[in-house]
């Protein structure tokens, strides 16, 4: 914690963790495995980290799992990939309703394999009634899907004559995204040590805390999703404004 912090009562977590869960690959080349057993080892990193979610208060912890642009890996991996997905859900949704954990979705739905599609329906369904953490699946997801299905949307809205394109704002946009029912993320993690978002959730980290660690996904551990939160904690959310305005703020 800064010393020039003036905090008083505990911190608050952050509502809203999105993380870009990359290195699965890497972290198995490095071992002379199969691309495909880094990812079977990262569905042991998400258990870890939703449970770690959990603990810390988090409300939303949104995964990005699979992109847009990952459909155009080699056909062999994106199949076991998917098939992975109809694995872990089917392995995981008793834990999740034990710890009251309710899943949902972001992405093109229409591009999923239909077996995968109906495990994740009939979890989100069987996960309905938690009211816990929610946990997001961003799955052939990209930001510029989101944002070219939203303009549509909006498009169409002002075509029907239901929509005065004078009346559009900011919040029309996030109303008609595929996360309108959630907080804007606070702090979005990357694991793999790369220094991009890869058309994640372009619109919705506008003012989100960063952090980019060099560890492989699969070898993320709840310490360093702690670590993550800490360093959350220790910057200073200034939206545009100066410091001394956020810390008159503070102090009122
Ligand atoms: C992230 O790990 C998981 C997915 C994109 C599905 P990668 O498979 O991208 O692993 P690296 O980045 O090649 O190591
Ligand atoms: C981002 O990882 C997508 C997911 C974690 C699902 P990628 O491995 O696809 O990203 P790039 O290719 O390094 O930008
Ligand atoms: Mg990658």
């Amino acid at each position: 914690m800064n010393a020039d912090k003036r905090h008083t009562g505990p911190l608050a977590p952050p509502a809203h963790v999105a993380i870009i869960m990359d290195g699965n690959g890497r972290w198995a080349q490095k071992r002379g495995l199969d691309r495909s057993a880094g990812h079977v080892e990262g569905v042991n990193t998400v258990r870890r980290i939703t449970e770690a979610a959990s603990k810390a208060g988090v409300s939303y912890l949104t995964l990005y799992a699979f992109s847009t642009e990952n459909w155009n890996r080699p056909q062999q991996e994106v199949d076991a990939l998917m098939h992975l997905i109809v694995l872990a859900i089917e392995r995981e949704t008793p834990d999740l309703i034990r710890n009251n954990v309710r899943l949902t979705m972001i992405g093109d739905f229409t591009r999923m394999p239909t077996e995968a599609l109906e495990r994740l329906r009939q979890c989100m369904a069987d996960t309905a009634h938690c009211t816990g953490l929610t946990l997001c699946l961003a799955l052939s997801y990209s930001s510029r899907w989101e944002i070219t299905e939203a303009a549509r949307r909006i498009a169409r809205q002002v075509a029907a004559g239901d929509l005065d394109p004078e009346a559009i704002t900011a919040d029309t946009v996030s109303a008609n995204l595929a996360t309108a029912d959630m907080p804007d993320p606070d702090l979005l993690i990357r694991t793999g040590g790369d220094m991009r978002v890869s058309n994640f959730l372009l619109w919705q980290i506008a003012y989100s805390e960063i952090v980019v660690t060099p560890t492989f996904w699969p070898d993320f551990s709840e310490q360093m999703f702690y670590e993550a939160i800490d360093q959350y904690h220790n910057r200073e959310r200034r939206f545009g404004l100066t410091s001394e305005q956020i810390n008159n703020e503070k102090n009122r």
